[in-house]
């Protein structure tokens, strides 16, 4: 019988044999508005080798893809390219299946699937030969955890660069030349700024080594999303432009709100931006949340950030967002506080606090209303606005 899940060549000697998740909507925390996909891929050589596994609930999908190419007994290695477990969370029971001569990850990667599956793994200390090909390892730590490592197999030009070039975005075809480029851009973007921003400067020392590795690259193929076969210099210039984190003249408005004050000083913030003809965006954290605050964090030069005051303490769903922003390590920003309170006021002084110890430049002291705010208030938020609208062209033009 003809399988259900099939697997796609992707070049010469190589197979894609992953899973689609078509329903995933919250991955760790990150809206997966898209859903998203784990790649797998099957090396056809003297060593048979699958590269990466997938997430747990997909084992299925990929062994049935396996299948429609060789029997998946004939598989030689397995290579562990990260050890998390949307890529390793099935690793346990295809060792099970596959019985494999051997399986590699690197030295922080052994050490984690000890600690996750109990699993005794070799390490990927050397090019390893398959045959008519070889597959080599970079080392790429932190990207996305210490574990990581990229792989290139020489034979067909194929990188597989697990998380790093991903997005979130299931579908149906596997090139990224297939997709609506801007909803490509978006979801790397998203991906990037939501997984990989911490580590820009690690980004930028892999960016600036690979022409010194000689790679004779014929596809990228991440963990996540769809794999390009052309214009790799564009997707490199694109994680060199993230990873850079130059000023965007651009400005988002991220705001809570209990009683509409905190929102009217957000709206007049924004306008005075929107015055001054700099593109604005308002995020409400009551339609929205914290990956969709960092995207616009990383697209955008200037973020406001504003909210009320509730139990002397900043309102929890700011605090999740900036702890959550924090994280990230978000660089070259320019920002401002704003919020409303009734009579203690920790609100905007909480938040003050968290731009400051993100280094976030902060021209324009916090403006916090009591209650509602007053016209003066108001027009105060508007000017703010306007002012570092100004501020943030003079670094963008
Ligand atoms: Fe796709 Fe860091 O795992």
């Amino acid at each position: 019988m003809k399988s259900f899940y099939n697997a796609e060549k992707i070049s010469d000697n190589v197979w894609w044999v992953g899973a689609v998740d078509w329903s995933v909507r919250n991955f760790h925390g990150y809206l997966t508005e898209r859903g998203t996909t784990y790649n797998a891929f099957l090396i056809i050589d003297e060593k048979v080798t699958l590269v990466d596994t997938v997430k747990a609930g997909f084992f299925n999908e990929m062994m049935e893809r396996i299948s429609t190419v060789i029997d998946p007994e004939k598989i030689d290695y397995i290579i562990s390219n990260h050890a998390e477990p949307d890529h390793s969370g099935v690793l346990t029971d295809a060792i099970a299946a596959i019985k494999p001569e051997k399986v590699f990850a690197s030295a922080m990667g052994a050490k984690t699937l000890k600690a996750y599956y109990g699993l005794d793994v070799d390490v990927a200390s050397a090019p390893l030969s398959l045959g008519q090909g070889t597959l080599s390892f970079v080392e790429t730590k932190m990207l996305h955890w210490p574990d990581s490592m990229i792989s290139f197999y020489d034979r067909d030009g194929l990188l597989f660069s697990q998380d790093a070039f991903g997005q979130h975005l299931a579908g149906s075809k596997l090139w990224a030349d297939e997709y609506d480029q801007s909803i490509l851009e978006y979801e790397m973007i998203k991906y990037y700024a939501n997984i990989i921003n911490a580590q820009s400067s690690k980004i930028l020392a892999l960016l600036d080594s690979l022409p010194s590795l000689n790679l004779d690259i014929k596809a990228i193929a991440p963990d996540h999303g769809p794999l390009f076969r052309k214009d790799f210099d564009k997707v490199f210039a694109a994680y060199r432009r993230y990873a850079e984190q130059k000023p965007q003249k651009r400005a988002a408005v991220v705001f809570c709100t209990m009683w509409h004050a905190t929102e009217k000083l957000a709206r007049a913030f924004a306008d005075g931006v929107r015055y001054a003809g700099v593109e604005v965006e308002m995020i409400d954290l009551a339609a929205s949340e914290r990956s969709a605050v960092m995207t616009a964090v990383a697209k955008s030069g200037l973020i406001a950030f504003g909210a009320p005051t509730m139990n002397n303490q900043v309102f929890p769903a700011m605090a999740d967002v900036l702890t959550y922003v924090k994280g990230l390590k978000p660089v070259n920003k320019i920002g401002f506080a704003f919020g409303s309170c009734g009579w203690s006021g920790e609100g905007a002084k909480q938040i003050t606090a968290e731009l400051e110890a993100m280094k976030f430049d902060l021209p324009i002291p916090f403006i916090q209303s009591k209650y509602m705010p007053t016209d003066e208030e108001l027009n105060k938020a508007f000017a703010a606005g306007e002012t570092l609208a100004e501020k943030l062209k003079t670094v963008t033009e």
